[in-house]
């Protein structure tokens, strides 16, 4: 490579389903091999995140939540897909960003670049839990990425084999990735 050229951008990617068939973890996998050449997208699971202990929370919380808390810190920007649970943000991902947001507006989140995506089974898409996931972003003081919302509805017929299939979708997908990817350069200027 050469040293003169800026590195590719490197993503997190963050699902809001621990279930090994995840339609959601599977359109952040689609993502990370169509934006291969030009980001890197590396997918942190939240099933080893302990439930919030805040007498566990300080310098040294468990070791999983500080290898999110690094991972956080260390990538340019995040993407989560999630499914919506009874209207709302699934327990797992709150769970994760509570622990991610400490220390309160001093934490990694502080102005990191955020893309929302969800994803489920439903015609409403997850719409109801994009909302909440939002408003937690942003009470950390993330950079919630501003767009039209990345909703995808009935997602198991978009998504065969732990890859999202409709094109259509894939393309809008990847235009939210190309804003957050815009949004990166644009605080690295
Ligand atoms: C759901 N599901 C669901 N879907 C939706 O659109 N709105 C909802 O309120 C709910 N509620 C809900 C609650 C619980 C406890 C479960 C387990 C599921 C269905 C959900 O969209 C579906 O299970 C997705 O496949 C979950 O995403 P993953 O695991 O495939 O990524």
């Amino acid at each position: 490579m050469n040293p003169s050229e800026p590195r590719a951008p490197r993503l997190l990617g963050i699902s809001g389903s621990l279930r090994r068939g995840s339609l959601n973890t599977a359109v952040l996998a689609t993502v990370q091999a169509a934006i291969a050449e030009r980001a890197r997208l590396e997918l942190f699971p939240l099933a080893t995140i302990p439930l919030y202990d805040g007498d566990l929370d300080g310098d040294e919380p468990p070791a999983p939540v500080r290898a999110l808390k690094t991972a956080i810190a260390e990538c340019d920007g995040i993407v989560v897909c999630s499914p919506e649970y009874n209207y709302g943000i699934p327990g797992v991902l709150k769970n994760a960003i509570d622990w991610a947001s400490r220390p309160g507006f001093q934490s990694p989140l502080v102005g990191k670049p955020v893309l929302i995506m969800t994803a489920s089974l439903a015609f409403t898409g997850g719409a109801r839990a994009q909302a909440q996931i939002r408003e937690a972003f942003l009470a950390t003081l993330a950079r919630v990425l501003v767009r039209p919302e990345v909703v995808i509805a009935s997602a198991h017929k978009k998504i065969a084999d732990g890859r999202l299939t409709d094109e259509a979708t894939l393309r809008f997908a990847l235009q939210a990735v190309d804003d957050l990817l815009g949004e990166i350069g644009a605080g690295r200027r």
